[in-house]
């Protein structure tokens, strides 16, 4: 297993549209394992594989608190949305140290593959609604941040941007 590098919004192959996994083969497996690693190691609840520029129908998200909860969707489809939506402060591990409010879903019902190639369906509400939605965002090329106003997302990355230079 290996740890991977998140690329770092404002990066513009954070923007690129995710194509299907064609099959759930040792690569893609490896890939999982390497994805689980990074996001536990980072903290966070969930990664898209676009974060860590492949451009693949992939997602990893653990939101137990105990963080052994891994859960995979492979070519995840939103079946249904919820008409009750709710806003709540988000982060992003490609976004550090920013957190803003976005509205979503309060749930939702998503298919997908999992980590054996098996389709499943699933319900989820409350916390995992809403980072379903925040990663399979990320799939399509969405950054959480561009939900807010253009001002704010001027003032994100003028210091994403810094914080980058700093780091080096
Ligand atoms: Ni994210």
């Amino acid at each position: 297993m290996a740890l991977l590098p998140i690329l770092r919004y404002p990066d513009p192959r954070l923007n690129k549209v995710a194509q299907p996994v064609q099959a759930v083969d040792a690569r893609i497996k490896a890939l999982i394992a390497d994805m689980l690693e990074t996001m536990y190691e980072a903290s966070g609840i969930g990664l898209a594989a676009t974060q860590i520029d492949v451009h693949e129908r992939l997602v990893v998200i653990d939101t137990s608190e105990e963080r052994n909860a891994p859960l995979v969707l492979i070519n995840p489809e939103i079946t249904w949305l919820s008409e009750e939506r709710v806003k709540g402060d988000e982060g992003c591990l490609s976004v550090p140290g920013i957190y803003d409010g976005v509205e979503r879903a309060t749930a939702v019902k998503v298919t997908a593959l999992d980590g054996e190639g098996q389709s499943r369906t699933l319900e989820a509400e409350g916390l995992l609604a809403i980072c379903i939605q925040h990663e399979l965002d990320h799939l399509k090329g969405k950054v959480f941040v561009e939900y807010l106003s253009p001002l704010k997302q001027g003032r994100i990355k003028t210091k994403m941007v810094k914080s980058l230079r700093d780091e080096r």
